[in-house]
């Protein structure tokens, strides 16, 4: 039988290439999990260590059967490894998200020295080399080293289950296909009986037909069935892997949006990136439970696994969950002429490796890989890789997220079988109606195109609370009137096939310093850390999470209040909320998700909210002076940009559009330096958006100072606009 020897521990850690021949000395002790970006990778300044990197390990030979093999399984290097046993060179792999293994056997000595290559160095072939996140570097998932007889099961993970469901006759037609070495024949269990499988050419197969099939119905029944294939040797079995799978229907429609089991079924849901604060990348079961468990709580149905291939423990949790995922590879932002292969060759692997989760149902091509502009080269590549995708599995349609500057006519667009869109108005810039009217504009347009929401939010830092809230202001206060205006969007529109909030959690982009924290996209209504839930999760735990009651008090980060009369907001899945203040009874409301008072404020007040059995309560006080604490920009208190008088309208001023100002030499100058230094702070995205036409076209008609206020002060502070409004007035239209 095959034998899974974990080997986690005992690692030797180096900054080096150079490969030893010995056991090295003085290098640092490591165990995996590990990732050497830990810490530089979520500290802001883009400077986190990215370079070449080795990991040794020594072990005794394995014991093998006559003619078996001992093969290495690494799950997480990032983002290209050279494996070296004995310093005999056995594998590369060029892809940091995805399983691989190397074949040992031949080089295997009595006493051995493993020695692993990693490099998420900078270069122009393996994605992702441009994103809103930090490429942490490191043997970051386990490695095992797997023993297995003469005949035996190859690949991983060797097997895969093709379950079609006949809901209206609860029946299954399973496929089950196994890839074997050595082997004549296997035997194929579901539930019981062995089916005897005759191998051609290494393959076998064979189909089963499931009577009162149970499905898997999402979250309110992921039932799991068990495929088993066995291989036998004398009467004995020598080598064995199995497979969980689902049984399910999906389909996509373009007027009514996605179905499961013929049912519609709204995705509504979050996304998620792979890291956590203070270990990076390098998770364990611990934290993806946790993160499981967060999604289950805000009653999402839905996760898009973003951007790159996810740990088999959570494609797995999600299975055993019912909570559907889209899978992605890394092909984003900046299309790499030389990177095609590796494209092919992350989504081979993504599919291969999650075919038998019934949890996934598409395979996602690209994300906003127009933003460093289009050429005739991407077209081609994703037209193969939609190929590539439909070959390996004809089950799952293909689909892209674009970024919001994506013409609605692009040719991209028809390439994937179903689409969505990352949008950000009423963050990024415009106004959050733009998001209706997009969606609106788009399904009217095109109402044969399956269209997605894949990405919306924007960020709070818990610290920064405001009593008039504004766009890009940072607080929790503006994420959570974002977040009403979009739910309201999202529940409006069933034929959004599925929408993706960006993002459930905090997480580490090291380019980006905004929102008064260094290297971390705060657009999470969980913190990085897992331990707040900031007050938007209420929200939409009130409109998707129906079984466990609860009743939510915003503003408990918000005690000192300098306004005489407050909103006091209240999230809940109960239909009706009473309002205590100071122990006395002073509100009551019927309705649904959200619920809004005013109370007068005059001094140190305990306000309680009753729903149901359900009560929260939070403490605030009267003060005379806005606590600048609260607000982002060293609370320099500066509310309103400018006097208004003092505007020569004879000359150019920040009121004027973005084009106009580009057009003329002098203002173009003057501006084109500022918004350089305005994309600086917004990481690397941002700075490859810089040359996109599109966005140009889009931003043309803004004023400068809607996108200065946009940028934030912290950017650009208010004494310098009033700079640069004084340089533009001595200019003349
Ligand atoms: C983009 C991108 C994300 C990024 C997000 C943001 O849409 O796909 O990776 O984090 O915008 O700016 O927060």
């Amino acid at each position: 039988m095959r034998n899974v020897i974990n080997f986690n521990s005992d690692w030797l850690f180096c900054k080096t290439s150079e490969v030893p021949s010995v056991v090295p000395a003085g290098w640092e002790p490591v165990s995996l999990p590990h990732t050497w970006n830990a810490m530089d990778g979520q500290d802001g300044g883009n400077d986190y260590w990215r370079g070449t990197a080795m990991y040794c390990k020594s072990f005794a030979r394995p014991e093998l059967e006559k003619g078996g093999r001992a093969y290495l399984q690494i799950n997480g290097a990032a983002n290209i490894a050279d494996v070296y046993l004995n310093g005999r060179k056995l594998g590369h792999h060029e892809g940091g998200y995805s399983s691989f293994l190397a074949d040992l056997t031949d080089a295997l000595f009595d006493e051995n020295l493993l020695c692993v290559v990693v490099s998420n160095a900078e270069n122009d072939y393996v994605y992702p080399q441009k994103a809103d996140f930090t490429f942490y570097g490191g043997l970051y998932r386990d490695v095992t080293m797997i023993t297995v007889p003469a005949f035996h099961f190859v690949g991983i993970p060797g097997i895969h289950v093709t379950p079609v469901a006949d809901v209206a006759n609860h029946t299954a037609r399973v496929t089950v296909e196994t890839w074997v070495a050595g082997a004549d024949s296997v035997c194929i269990r579901i539930s019981g009986e062995c089916r005897n499988v005759a191998v051609a050419d290494g393959y076998a197969s064979t189909c089963v037909i499931l009577d009162h099939v149970r499905l898997w119905n999402g979250t309110e029944d992921p039932y799991l069935y068990t495929a088993t294939a066995q291989i036998y040797c004398d009467g004995e079995i020598v080598d064995e892997i199995s497979a969980r799978f689902g049984c399910r229907t999906i389909r996509f429609d373009p007027q009514k949006g996605f179905f499961l089991n013929g049912s519609e079924y709204p995705l509504r849901g979050v996304s998620r990136h792979q890291d956590r604060e203070g270990i990076g990348n390098a998770l364990t079961m611990k934290e993806h439970q946790e993160d499981l468990a967060l999604i289950r709580e805000i009653g999402a149905n839905t996760v898009r696994l973003a951007h790159y291939q996810h740990a088999q423990e959570f494609y797995d949790l999600c299975d055993e969950s019912g909570i559907i995922v889209w899978a992605e590879i890394p092909y984003i932002t900046e299309h790499m002429p030389g990177g095609r292969a590796n494209t092919l060759s992350q989504m081979r692997e993504l599919i291969q490796q999650c075919y038998n989760h019934p949890s996934v149902v598409c395979w996602g091509l690209s994300n906003e890989i127009t933003v460093g502009g289009m050429s005739d080269d991407l077209m081609e590549n994703h037209r193969e890789l939609n190929d590539l995708a439909h070959a390996l599995d004809h089950t799952r349609p293909t689909t892209m997220a674009h970024a919001f500057m994506l013409e609605k006519d692009s040719p991209l667009i028809d390439i994937a079988d179903i689409g969505s869109y990352n949008l950000y108005f009423g963050w990024y810039l415009g106004t959050l109606e733009q998001n209706d009217a997009f969606f609106d504009e788009y399904h009217a347009k095109y109402p044969r195109r399956c269209i997605g929401f894949s990405e919306y939010g924007a960020d709070a830092n818990p610290r920064f609370q405001s009593a008039s809230p504004e766009q890009g202001d940072y607080s929790e206060t503006y994420q959570c009137m974002y977040h009403e205006h979009i739910l309201n969007l999202i529940e409006t529109r069933p034929w959004l096939w599925a929408t993706h909030l960006w993002n459930l959690f905090d997480f580490a982009a090291d380019g980006r310093d905004e929102g008064g924290k260094k290297g971390i996209n705060q657009k999470g209504l969980v913190t990085f850390d897992r331990k707040i839930r900031k007050d938007a999760f209420y929200l939409y735990k009130a409109a998707w999470n129906r079984k466990d009651p609860f009743v939510h008090l915003c503003g408990s980060r918000y005690a000192d209040r300098a306004e005489s009369e407050t909103e006091i907001k209240v999230y809940s899945n109960q239909e009706q909320v009473s309002l205590i203040v100071d122990g006395k009874a002073v509100a009551q409301q019927h309705g649904k998700n959200v619920f809004t008072f005013r109370i007068p404020i005059t001094g140190e007040h305990k306000v309680t909210a009753i729903a149901g059995d359900c009560t929260d309560s939070i403490m605030i006080r009267r003060v005379g002076q806005a606590n600048s604490a609260y607000r982002f920009g060293s609370g320099s208190g500066v509310s309103n940009w400018f006097d208004e008088e003092g505007f020569d309208s004879s000359c150019f001023s920040i009121r004027d559009t973005m084009g106009a100002l580009m057009q003329n030499p002098k203002t173009a100058g003057i501006v084109g330096a500022l918004m350089e230094k305005a994309r600086a702070s917004r990481g690397d995205v941002a700075k490859s958006a810089g040359s996109n036409a599109s966005l140009q076209k889009m931003m043309a008609g803004m004023s400068l100072q809607s996108i200065l206020r946009q940028a934030g002060e912290h950017v650009v502070p208010p004494e310098a606009v009033k700079q640069l409004n004084a340089a533009l007035q001595k200019i003349k239209k």
